[in-house]
């Protein structure tokens, strides 16, 4: 798959505040997905390793917190959803064993880092402080997503079906958490 960021629209102006919208729904998302694996998998050295993607979720959530109400920007209508949602993918996947749990992470992490490198090309010169957080964000993603893969992810049983489909959704969420 291309990882390959996409270029701002030329002349295009920039939407700090649908990236910051999306980030936030993105990362409240991944605090319930985990919240929802570790109602599962509440023991053992894979709740450990989930718990600590947990809190540095958590930290990210708190950073776009804060960036929400300094510049005014309208958290995403669908937050409702997301609670929802993202617990019951955690929930879900923590179910069908800790391979899928992972095989989860992976997907998600994936599509967060293509999402997060593309925001930095967008910002560009542009924001420093939102770039910044930005790209240290996707750093710590990727490690999620080496940590999954490392947890044996890919041996997930139906492991394709599953990374395709839970990509798929994040895609969805992200379109539709920049606008509404
Ligand atoms: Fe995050
Ligand atoms: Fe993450």
């Amino acid at each position: 798959m291309s990882r390959k960021p996409k270029p701002a629209a030329p002349g295009a102006p920039l939407d700090t505040e649908a990236m910051i919208r999306v980030d936030h729904a993105g990362e409240y998302g991944a605090v319930r997905i985990y919240q929802g694996q570790l109602a599962v998998l509440r023991h053992g050295a894979a709740a450990d390793t989930i718990r600590h993607m947990a809190e540095q979720e958590a930290r990210h959530l708190k950073v776009f917190d804060r960036l929400v109400n300094e510049r005014k920007v309208r958290p995403t209508a669908l937050e409702p959803v997301w609670r929802v949602a993202g617990f019951a993918l955690g929930f879900g996947t923590a179910l069908m064993g800790e391979k899928a749990a992972f095989a989860c992470t992976a997907a998600i992490e994936d599509v967060i880092d293509e999402h997060y490198a593309s925001q930095v090309a967008a910002l560009a010169d542009q924001d420093d402080d939102l770039k910044a957080t930005v790209e240290q964000f996707r750093l710590e993603e990727v490690e999620h997503r080496d940590t999954a893969l490392q947890n044996g992810a890919e041996q997930a049983p139906g492991y394709r079906l599953l990374s395709e489909t839970i990509k798929a959704g994040c895609r969805i969420a992200i379109k539709l958490s920049e606008k509404i």
